[in-house]
């Protein structure tokens, strides 16, 4: 395991432990807009992980959600969500995280993603695996989308939001069911580790992708855009499969938005 690997699962669990200790508070939430909550453990949670990372790797850059990182056009850039699931955090609903995703170029190279909430720590290298806690991942093997449990996330403002109900309509009848439990890093590992078949998002940001897409390739499935093409960090739209119900999936996603527009 890498210094970077082994720093960030560090860093993760004590950003995780202080965040898992103010969940047990009354929350003070203040708006960045309308629907999208932040809180004082999202705050000092980042300005942990900051600091840490800061210290540990001085010439990387970091972009963190609450604006804490700093740009350089280093070759390594930290991508850093200090809580993932902000609003089930502040309504006290148990399913929130930690991310941390470094990328070197553009790609993700190392990636780790703590749920204090179950002590279940997710981490993957390029090349070299996905694990929960000690156990190396795989995504499920079903093969068909009417034996799949999918998940998909709405941003925490309304933008798309019409595109993505019918989407989640139309997988509605065709799969198991779709689960939006609210914390998008959670959702790549919940694909990485075979409890879900896929999972999409039209509005992502790099922080809450970077370590998840990695732990699903390096669990064997498939991270893509909604079309089947190339995944890219910095651009919104995000699809991750076990690979096998991928086809059948992009085929419903080009059909649903064939009617309304594109994303
Ligand atoms: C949000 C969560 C949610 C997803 C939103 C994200 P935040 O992140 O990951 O599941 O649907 O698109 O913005 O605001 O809780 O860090
Ligand atoms: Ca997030
Ligand atoms: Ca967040």
């Amino acid at each position: 395991m890498s210094d970077y690997l082994t720093t960030a699962i560090d860093i993760a669990r004590e950003a995780g432990g202080l965040i898992s200790e103010l969940s047990k508070q009354p929350q003070e939430v203040s708006y960045k807009r309308r629907s999208d909550l932040v809180t004082e453990a999202d705050r000092r949670s980042e300005a942990l992980i900051v600091k840490r990372l800061r210290s540990s790797f001085p010439q990387h850059d970091i972009v963190g959600e609450e604006g804490g990182g700093r740009s350089t056009n280093a070759d390594y850039c930290w991508y850093v969500d200090p809580l993932d699931g902000t609003t089930n955090f502040a309504h006290g609903f148990p399913v929130f995280c930690v991310t941390l995703g470094l990328a070197h170029r553009g790609d993700v190279v190392a990636g780790v993603v703590y749920d204090p909430t179950r002590d279940e720590l997710f981490t993957a290298e390029r090349g070299a695996g996905a694990f929960l806690n000690d156990r190396r991942l795989s995504v499920s093997k079903a093969a068909n989308l009417s034996e799949s449990l999918l998940a998909t996330g709405f941003p925490p403002y309304a933008e798309n939001h019409e595109l993505n109900i019918q989407l989640y309509f139309r997988f509605t009848l065709l799969s198991h069911g779709i689960r939006r439990a609210g914390s998008a890093a959670l959702d790549f590992c919940s694909v990485a580790s075979g409890r879900f078949e896929g999972f999409w998002e039209l509005k992502l940001n790099p922080w809450d992708k970077a370590a998840g897409s990695l732990l699903v390739t390096e669990a064997g499935g498939r991270v893509t855009n909604l079309s089947g093409g190339p995944f890219r960090l910095l651009e919104d739209e995000v699809f991750a499969s076990n690979g096998s119900v991928h086809d059948e999936m992009t085929r419903v996603f080009t059909e649903v938005m064939a009617h309304k527009g594109s994303v």
